[in-house]
């Protein structure tokens, strides 16, 4: 059974004994473990089903804890001093032998990020490292934003679940690389055109499927049980329509066209969708500006032909 925890500190507890506890963040739930703790993190993927192959996010309390495990170059304090806590992901250069080399799948980076949400922050403070956190769902399956989505996948999988009720964001972070310039890795919560004007110049791109560096961009990895049609003006026989703007919908993401609502709203619509036993899912335009563009990202990614 999977145990309904209330307080940040019965969650750290929990992280501290070596288990599992799925806990909020302002982007999506997250599944969490002792970083360093080589079972406790093998049981992440075990819960997960997911491939050892993608690794993980590490979530720390404060940039100076970053410090201790990343190298942070000039570009990287440039955006975590802007954007820090909140839901941004950097890929840095690993500077410690404490992680588990699983969180990394061997690779010589890890993404780590300090999240904005008072509960995740309490928790992590409490715990003092680095807590391995993935989103909390069943690996390939949409990420969770509230406490009973995150039990509809992984109810018995895992030890506990820190309840603070929904997610304000509602997408995954957004995760720059540098190679050495800053390089978007996946499009997410945090505007693009934020991080570009901080920086002063474009970010570059890496996103293409074909070659994934961040293994989270593979294609079908955002996936209703219901197929998905992109751009739809009309609605055919058989469909649901996740609406967008001044539409008739069966679920409308945001009535006033507004993109932060939107994407606060979209992996709960999709749930809800899915769980009426809709076959399609055909969603109204999205503009390509803003949090649109991560919106738009993880429906392209639901509609493509599925790889499991
Ligand atoms: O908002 C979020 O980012 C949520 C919350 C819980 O923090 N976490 C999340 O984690 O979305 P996850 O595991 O579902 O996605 C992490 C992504 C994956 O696409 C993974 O491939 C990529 O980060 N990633 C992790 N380490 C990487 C690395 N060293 N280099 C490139 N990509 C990496
Ligand atoms: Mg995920």
């Amino acid at each position: 059974m999977t145990k309904i925890l209330a307080t940040a500190d019965d969650a750290a507890e929990v992280l501290k004994n070596g288990q599992l506890v799925a806990f909020p963040t302002e982007t999506v739930y997250g599944l969490g473990a002792d970083a360093c703790d080589d079972t406790a993190v093998a049981r992440i993927f075990d819960a997960k089903g997911r491939p050892t192959f993608n690794p993980l996010i590490i979530h720390v309390f404060s940039c100076d804890i970053a410090e201790q495990y990343v190298e942070m170059t000039d570009q990287a304090r440039i955006l975590a001093e802007a954007f820090w806590p909140g839901p941004l992901t950097l890929v840095l250069p690993l500077k410690d032998g404490k992680i588990s080399r699983l969180v990394t799948a061997g690779l010589v980076t890890v993404a780590i990020r300090v999240p904005n949400h008072p509960v995740a922050r309490d928790m992590l403070k409490t715990f003092g490292g680095p807590v391995a956190a993935p989103s909390a769902n069943l690996s390939g399956q949409i990420s969770p934003t509230c406490a009973s989505h995150v039990l509809q996948g992984l109810n018995g999988r895992i030890d506990a679940i820190l309840d603070a009720g929904p997610c304000d964001v509602g997408l995954e972070s957004t995760i720059i690389g540098f190679d050495p310039a800053p390089t978007l890795l996946r499009p997410g919560g945090l505007e693009v055109e934020k991080i570009e004007s901080v920086l002063g110049h474009p970010l570059l791109q890496d996103m293409d499927p074909a070659a994934p560096r961040s293994p989270g961009q593979l294609l079908s990895h955002y996936a209703p049980k219901a197929s998905v049609r992109l751009s739809a003006t009309d609605v055919k026989p058989g469909e649901v329509l996740l609406g967008f703007g001044d539409v008739a919908a069966d679920l409308n993401l945001s009535k006033t066209g507004d993109l932060v609502q939107a994407a606060a709203n979209l992996f709960a619509y999709l749930h809800q969708l899915d769980a009426r036993g809709a076959k399609t899912i055909a969603v109204s335009p999205i503009p390509e500006k803003g949090l649109g563009r991560a919106i738009n990202d993880r429906l392209r990614r639901a509609a493509k032909p599925r790889s499991n």
